[in-house]
């Protein structure tokens, strides 16, 4: 067809006017799917473009006329999902909710479409289920529904106009990749597709002032198949992650542009569906080991909320030429980064010990404040001497061993206490600046030395280095 043009592009959306069996971006192989380019005068499978950030094509406005937005939001009704939305569901928005499949977002979505659904009309599509299934999923969820609609379709074109019937404030689909624009002629799950049904549903929201919900598979390498070029298409991202062995379930904003990114908000899968982990910190230390050696408590700060997380490490002699390292829940260098410190500074022989680390109950940590609790965790493991389990350890390490300062160690501290712990080493820096009783004994130190003779001070914890 004339003034329509054909490009191929990969999951990394780099573009190429040919097929290429390796996308010379991102060394990817066989990822490239064909794309139709938009023609002139902006149509696309038929559909005329308007403008996907306002729902209208205007003019340029001053910036002195332009007022301040009043978000309309809807609670959700699960307390730990707003947190993470920054306090409710915002109207015109479109926010993509992705995870591995089973994890429970389909849950997640049934359970707040009927709170919603208590003031709010919600047109749910389902791209993958049938009623049958649906409907029993509901039911064992106790499902009421007054104001739910359910549609189990994939052609977009039907979707919208049932969504033109229906008139909802919340549209979930579920999921992006099952639908379809039949214009186009790539399969459901395509780039082209994934993309050109977000922007339609994008325009819906807008236009219609209508809050769109998109749940987004992940593939097995963790980006959100279709992939990235969904996010910086709609207004927030959800990942929904944990353990599929393990019940807990975290939700956390990895893009959010009506709210903060940093929260999470904490569930647990039970019969009866999700349900609110309103105290992550009790969840995540019930069944700790006692007196066992290789594990530490830290606290972290995840968005407004402090969390004690429990770091368990296992240090054991290699038969390896290069032995073997695995973190789960850590950034696997910041651990080799840690371990080759542990090796330079105290003479640890990590390089020739296989070192397994894992943060319990499916955490993740990623702020430099756990450091001093994983160098605790290797070094109580491989010397065999327990860490204390009334004491935490707070604090980022330095290449030269040195113990560096953490933000909101207040909160830290206070959080610490409240658990029932009594001793907390933190960095000195911090320390100097600390005001006021915590309820818990303070233990600042300068680097990992000084943390070495706090634990040879310790009856039954004195490492032998
Ligand atoms: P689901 O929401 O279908 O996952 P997704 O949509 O992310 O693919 O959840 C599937 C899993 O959740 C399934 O293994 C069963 C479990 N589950 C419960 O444990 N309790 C429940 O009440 C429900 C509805 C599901
Ligand atoms: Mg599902």
């Amino acid at each position: 067809m004339k003034g329509i043009k054909t490009s191929y592009i990969c999951d990394c959306g780099y573009r190429s006017p040919k097929w290429l069996g390796k996308c010379p971006s991102c060394g990817e192989w066989n990822s490239f799917t064909e794309e139709i380019a938009e023609p002139l005068g902006g149509t696309v499978g038929g559909v005329k473009r308007v403008s996907a950030v306002s729902g209208i094509s205007g003019e340029a406005i001053a910036y002195k006329d332009l007022e301040l937005p009043d978000f309309m939001r809807s609670a959700t009704g699960l307390g730990e999902l707003d947190r993470v939305l920054g306090g409710g569901l915002v109207n015109s928005s479109v926010v993509l909710l992705s995870g591995e499949p089973g994890i429970g977002k389909s849950t997640l979505l049934m359970q707040i479409s009927d709170i919603l659904g208590q003031n709010r009309k919600v047109l749910y599509i389902s791209g993958e289920e049938s009623y049958g299934q649906l409907k029993l999923r509901a039911k064992r969820l106790g499902v009421k529904g007054d104001n739910l609609f359910i549609l189990a379709e994939t052609n977009i074109n039907n979707i919208l106009t049932q969504a033109e019937k229906i008139k909802p404030d919340i549209l979930i689909v579920d999921s992006i990749q099952t639908v379809f624009n039949e214009r186009i002629a790539s399969a459901p799950g395509s780039i082209t597709q994934v993309k050109e049904c977000t922007l339609s549903f994008i325009e819906k929201a807008k236009g219609d002032g209508i809050s769109v919900i998109l749940v987004g598979h992940v593939n097995k390498e963790g980006s959100i198949a279709g992939p990235k070029v969904l996010e910086h298409m709609v207004d927030a991202v959800l990942y929904f992650e944990g353990e599929k062995q393990h019940t807990y379930r975290i939700i956390r904003a990895i893009k959010n542009r009506y709210g903060p990114t940093n929260e999470i908000g904490v569930f647990e899968m039970t019969d009866m569906g999700l349900s609110q982990v309103e105290n992550p910190s009790e969840m995540l230390l019930s069944g700790r080991p006692k007196n066992m050696s290789g594990t530490c408590a830290v606290c972290t700060v995840e968005g407004t909320r402090p969390i004690i997380a429990e770091i368990q490490a296992l240090v054991t002699k290699s038969v390896l030429a290069s032995p073997r390292r695995t973190a789960s829940g850590i950034d696997y260098n910041t651990m080799c980064l840690i371990t080759a410190v542990l090796e330079k500074r105290l003479g640890l022989q990590f390089s020739s010990h296989d070192a397994f680390l894992n943060v319990i109950g499916g955490l993740r940590l990623d702020e430099p404040a756990v450091d001093l609790a994983v160098a605790l965790a290797l070094i109580s493991s491989i010397t065999d001497r327990a860490v204390p389990d009334d004491l935490i350890a707070i604090g980022e390490l330095g290449l030269a061993g040195e113990c560096r300062a953490v933000s909101g160690l207040e909160q830290r501290l206070k959080e610490a206490a409240r658990l029932g712990f009594t001793r907390a080493i933190i960095p000195h820096r911090s320390y100097e600046r600390l005001k006021g009783d915590f309820g818990i004994e303070l233990i600042p130190i300068h680097s990992i030395f000084d943390a070495i003779n706090v634990l040879k001070k310790i009856p039954n914890s004195e490492p032998n280095i």
